[in-house]
């Protein structure tokens, strides 16, 4: 994988369904799965530009990955590969339009298109001024928008959540869309709003009927339990695309055009994709952990608990030999499994 730039077809957010950004199961071996299973469009976990302005790019000959390593530590901020380039969108978190297109720059040959998270409710992006402190800043962010939509060759997107009242909600949407995005995701609950609350459907409809561009739904996990509550979802906004966060973390299978699998099958085929692609064995094990929910307290849970290390995971679902041989061919090929990385 290169980053010499051969055309590429121009990424489209319309009649979509796509696997919405989340903060550590985003990585590289969940959103590989859910392209498998179906998804059209992955979003990377949320990165933060000062993060990602303090890392090189390599190239992994072995893994085939491009690399986005923390010069301070050596740690992998950001891995991807040429199966997702042009399905996968890299979601910033930001405050800053300078830092934000320089970011951008610096990730564009590897990405289909860049997304501004501007529903993050944590408090530290709220106090950082990003994620949804952008949602009390339309002007502010709609120059960001436009500074990136304007710098960059690839589309831009952003991810709000609604506001509490529906005309506010719809003169924010008008501002952001005037930047020249190519699409909006929308969470129907706003920043005040837990899972447990309703999704605003009703809003999201609203604003697909008001916007000329793709408008994406998000917020409805807690009714999404099989593929057809996808489709019941997107009818319901009458929005042009459907973006799934806990449905495809609890089971990614959701995205299969066919019956899902059973969460067994889901775990082996992740750990497949994270033995192949040196996932960390934290991330590995927070993702599965996130599979298995509340079968933790099960024998078998409780065993996987007690892993520490890539093998070890991979054994308890009789992967071990697989893990073993892999990481045996990368050695062979001279990867470590880490990268030394000048100061
Ligand atoms: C999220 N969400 C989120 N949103 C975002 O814009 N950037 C992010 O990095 C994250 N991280 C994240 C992590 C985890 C574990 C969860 C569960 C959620 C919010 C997410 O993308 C989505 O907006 C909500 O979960 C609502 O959609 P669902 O879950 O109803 O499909």
């Amino acid at each position: 994988m290169t980053a010499a730039s051969e055309p590429r077809p121009r990424l489209v957010y319309a009649d979509k369904i796509i696997l919405a950004p989340m903060v550590r199961i985003g990585t590289l071996p969940m959103r590989l799965l859910a392209l498998d299973y179906g998804a059209d469009i992955v979003y990377t976990e949320e990165l933060i530009d000062w993060k990602l302005l303090r890392c090189v790019r390599r190239e992994n000959d072995v893994l085939k990955t491009v690399d986005y390593i923390d010069k301070t530590d050596g740690t992998v901020v950001f891995r991807t590969c040429a199966r997702e380039r042009d399905r996968v969108v890299l979601q910033l978190g930001s405050c800053d339009a300078g830092r934000a297109l320089r970011v951008a720059r610096l990730v564009e040959s590897d990405v289909a298109g860049i997304d501004l998270n501007m529903g993050c409710p944590r408090r530290f992006s709220v106090l950082g001024g990003m994620g949804a402190a952008l949602l009390g800043q339309p002007e502010k962010a709609s120059g960001m928008l436009r500074g990136l939509v304007e710098g960059l060759s690839i589309p831009v997107t952003c991810k709000i959540r609604v506001l509490p009242s529906l005309e506010a909600t719809l003169e924010l949407c008008d501002t952001l869309a005037s930047s020249g995005i190519a699409a909006i995701a929308v969470h129907g609950r706003t920043i005040d709003e837990r899972p447990q609350h309703a999704n605003r459907n009703y809003v999201l409809k609203k604003i697909a009927e008001h916007l000329s561009i793709p408008v994406i739904a998000n917020g409805g996990s807690k009714e999404i339990e099989k593929r057809e509550d996808i489709f019941r979802f997107k009818q319901d906004t009458h929005c042009s695309s459907v973006m799934i966060a806990r449905s495809a973390e609890w089971n990614c299978s959701i995205f299969r055009s066919t019956e899902m699998l059973p969460m067994e099958q889901v775990i082996r085929d992740y750990l497949k994709l994270a033995v192949d692609y040196d996932n960390s064995p934290s991330n590995t094990k927070y993702c599965v952990q996130n599979i298995l929910r509340e079968l933790q307290e099960s024998p078998l849970g409780k065993r996987f608990l007690e892993t520490q290390t890539l093998e070890q995971i991979c054994e308890v679902w009789s992967m071990d030999n697989y893990c073993r041989a892999k990481t045996q061919e990368y050695r062979v090929k001279g990867f470590q499994g880490r990268f030394e990385v000048a100061p």
